[in-house]
């Protein structure tokens, strides 16, 4: 039987190489039910060649980009076998062909194999597709030189079989399989082996020029349908580490287009990062892109970053693939939705999908809540810039301990109150990017901070109390309470903590003379959040501008327009600056001595409650339909009674505070005139230094069941 199938193959062969390109697609073996992939492939529609030198296709109706210009790797063609067939090797730059790359490791190689093998990537990656197999490379991964020299690989009838139903139209071999009994039957082109390559395996877009290949990593491109990006971005494979910005759109929908890399380049990549994708706050710098802070006068005058910032690095050097840079609100200010002028306002996609994104890391948030093909994006949080897209696009997102992560080759707002989070849709995916991400080596210099220096143990000494700030609750939306309660119920039985009310205004009010009260601590959290910024961005920003523009002022948006112009340089002076830091210092040694204390059974004795999303109501992008304080909400808005909204306790205090998604709750929208599902959220702060604790103990209320990851969508849950 097998060998006379093999005899049918050879002779079918030799008979359809006159008749190239289709010469294996009427290939059928008789008594042999077709394999399940076998099918009519798309072909491949070319688009453009980028700026940066890359190629965008078509196959069917999705859109791919290849980075044929730093191919993942280049191998020689074995002239001594085989030739490149001639409508091959007529394919020019521009024209690649869609290739599947599959490591055979046995000696002997089945259908079966090749078919499992397959199947495992259409399962499991957004990338690949059957139209890939129009070209199939099977490539060793023994490529050390010693085992190659005695390794010969076999096809077996299967394997021809199989391959016979996929009907490739380009079948490229390891060299390895030249003295294969069976295989030297197909028309096959031979390889040298990818050693020192490191090629993987997947879908690649495959050029071919006289005696060498070259096979560059695939990329899908997405539409970004919710406009949360500015743009998309790869990596060059330059082997610096520079990274180019896509600059494709969809002209129907006025989207910027996405890449991702599929999912199978990282599977051999033990890295704890490998593959996930991040989008980034277009307010960090990454190596070959423009850092634009949301503004375009201020993209217009700086230059290209040389260097990703060391926070950006350390999670590309962790595996992890850069996929876009988000929107922010201009130099990461708090504006409201009507108050963006320059970008236009992301869209978030739960509820009615006309909900703010919130600010400043409204991007960010709004397109981990949205897009499946996102893993986590990375923001900053200064005054809520994390914590509050979280809370109302209903992903988990921190604000860390103040100098948890280096802002290096970040565009500040304030050096000492800047902190550097991570969205995500899961506990343990968030905990497992935060725990690799925020390392001793990253931590801010005390002289940053202001701080005493940062001690940021993996604790599992967990709290003993939760303290319910009735300053900031109960949630506006009763239904929303019964979600928290229920909440509350479960983790106080979960660790065994007694649960109090707290009324942190009146217990502010009470200290002594010597605490630093909540006016105070406006006060300098203002000349904090105001200096760094003038001076490592307005101004420079300011005079070039006025340089380039007979004595222009730069058009940027109204949430910084009138600080900036009207800034007085001999009232912000650097003993007022230090003395703001002073004032900070003594709230929070004052605080982590009376209030959030540490014990030889707690990092932090307790952990507090509260809430900066909108209470269980819907906070619409559109001002005017937030008009009904029973049912809409604005935030940011400090509740009558508190002393200081409660987003910026942890920016004053030091300490950390996460954004929990909990469940959700109806509303009648305004409008798609039906019911929709709100987030619900809750806050939780820690000591300052007990991120990791926290991390563990919302880990363990995972385990439980308490937490839940949330989906993308209309509806978090
Ligand atoms: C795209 O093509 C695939 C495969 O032909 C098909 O299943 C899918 O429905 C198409 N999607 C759209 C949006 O047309
Ligand atoms: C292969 O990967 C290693 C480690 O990332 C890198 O140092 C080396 O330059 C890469 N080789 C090629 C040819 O890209
Ligand atoms: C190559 O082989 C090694 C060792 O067996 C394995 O860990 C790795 O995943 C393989 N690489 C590929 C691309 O299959
Ligand atoms: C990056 O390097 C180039 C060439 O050395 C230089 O001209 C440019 O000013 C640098 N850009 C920045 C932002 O440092
Ligand atoms: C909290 O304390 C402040 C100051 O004493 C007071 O004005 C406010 O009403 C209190 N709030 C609540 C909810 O008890
Ligand atoms: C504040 O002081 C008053 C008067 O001594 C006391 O009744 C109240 O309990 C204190 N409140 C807090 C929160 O410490
Ligand atoms: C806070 O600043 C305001 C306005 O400059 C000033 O009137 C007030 O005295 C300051 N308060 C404190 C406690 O410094
Ligand atoms: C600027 O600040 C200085 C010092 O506080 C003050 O004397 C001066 O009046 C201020 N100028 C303006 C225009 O407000
Ligand atoms: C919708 O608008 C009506 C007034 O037209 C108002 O009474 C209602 O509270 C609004 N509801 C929401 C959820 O926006
Ligand atoms: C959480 O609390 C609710 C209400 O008390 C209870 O019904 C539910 O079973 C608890 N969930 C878990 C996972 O303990």
């Amino acid at each position: 039987m097998t060998s006379s199938v093999r005899i049918h193959i050879s002779l079918f062969l030799k008979l359809c190489i006159a008749s190239l390109p289709l010469w294996l697609s009427a290939w059928s073996i008789p008594g042999i039910e077709a394999s399940p992939v076998l099918r009519q492939r798309a072909s491949t529609g070319f688009l453009q060649t980028t700026r940066y030198g890359s190629v965008t296709f078509t196959l069917g109706n999705q859109t791919y980009l290849a980075n044929v210009r730093h191919p993942k790797a280049v191998l020689g063609h074995d002239s001594s076998i085989s030739t490149i067939r001639s409508s091959q090797a007529e394919a020019s730059s521009t024209q690649v062909v869609p290739f599947t790359v599959i490591f055979v490791n046995d000696e002997v190689v089945t259908g079966a194999y090749l078919q499992d093998v397959i199947t495992s990537y259409l399962e499991s990656d957004d990338v690949f597709s059957e139209d890939f197999l129009e070209g199939i490379y099977l490539a060793r991964n023994d490529t050390a030189s010693s085992k190659r020299s005695v390794t010969t690989t076999n096809l077996d009838a299967s394997a021809i079989e199989y391959l016979g139903d996929i009907a490739p139209g380009y079948l490229f071999l390891d060299t390895s399989f030249a003295g294969s009994e069976a295989s030297i039957d197909l028309a096959a082109t031979y390889l040298a082996p990818p050693a020192g390559t490191n090629l993987t395996a997947g879908p690649y877009a495959v050029s071919i020029s006289g005696d060498s290949v070259s096979l560059s990593m695939v990329y899908r491109l997405y539409r970004d349908s919710y406009r949360d990006f500015l743009y998309g971005t790869y990596d060059a494979n330059d082997g610096a580490g520079t990274f180019y910005p896509t600059e494709t759109f969809d002209s129907r929908f006025w989207d910027p287009l996405i890449p991702v890399p599929s999912r199978i380049y990282s599977w051999a990549d033990a890295r704890p990062l490998a593959g996930r994708r991040v989008a980034v706050k277009d307010l960090f710098d990454v190596k070959g892109l423009i850092t634009s802070g949301g503004s375009q006068a201020w993209a217009e005058i700086v230059e290209v970053a040389n260097h990703s910032a060391p926070s950006i690095q350390r999670i590309v050097d962790l595996g992890a693939v850069l996929v876009g840079k988000y929107k922010l609100a201009q130099f990461a200010s708090g504006a409201d939705p009507w108050g963006w002028q320059d970008e236009h306002y992301p869209f978030n996609p739960r509820g009615d999908g006309w909900l703010t994104c919130s600010a400043s890391s409204s991007g960010g948030g709004c397109a981990v809540a949205a897009y499946d093909w996102l893993d986590f994006a990375i923001g900053s949080d200064t005054g809520s810039s994390m914590r509050r897209p979280a809370a109302v696009s209903g992903t988990f997102g921190n604000r860390p301990s103040q100098g948890l992560m280096t802002l290096k080759n970040v565009l500040p707002l304030g050096a000492a109150t800047d902190t550097a989070g991570v969205f995500s849709r899961t506990v343990q995916d968030w905990v497992h990017f935060a725990k690799n991400w925020y390392v001793p080596e990253l931590v801010e210099d005390a002289s940053i901070t202001g701080l005493s220096p940062l001690e940021a143990p993996d604790s599992y000494a967990f709290p003993k109390r939760i303290l319910y700030l009735t300053d900031y609750l109960p949630l506006a939306n009763p239904a929303a309470e019964v979600i928290l309660q229920n909440f509350i119920r479960n983790m106080s039985e979960a660790f065994d903590m007694n649960v109090e009310n707290l009324n942190l205004t009146a217990l502010v009010g009470n200290t002594t003379d010597d605490v630093p009260k909540y006016d105070a601590l406006n006060n300098a959290t203002g000349i904090l959040n105001t200096m760094t910024q003038y001076e490592e961005v307005a101004k420079p920003l300011i005079s070039a501008w006025s340089a380039r523009y007979e004595g222009r002022f730069p058009p940027i948006d109204p949430a910084r327009r009138n600080g900036w112009a009207r800034y007085n340089e001999s009232f912000y002076t650097a003993d007022l600056y230090a003395s703001a830091l002073a004032t900070k210092r003594a709230a929070v040694d004052w605080f982590e001595s009376a209030v959030l204390v540490q014990t030889p059974e707690s990092c932090s004795e307790s952990v507090m409650l509260w809430d900066i999303g909108t209470g269980g109501l819907p906070s619409y992008r559109e001002r005017e339909l937030n008009a009904w304080p029973e049912t809409t909400a604005f935030l940011a808005v400090t509740p009558p009674g508190a002393g200081i909204s409660g987003a910026s306790l942890c920016p004053v205090y030091g300490c950390v505070d996460v954004t929990v998604p909990i469940g959700q709750v109806p509303y009648a929208s305004n409008v798609t005139f039906r019911e929709e599902m709100v987030p619900v959220t809750v806050n939780i702060i820690a000591r300052r230094g007990c991120d990791f604790m926290l991390w563990n103990m919302l880990e363990k209320l995972a385990d439980l069941g308490v937490l839940g990851g949330v989906k993308t969508g209309r509806t978090a849950f």
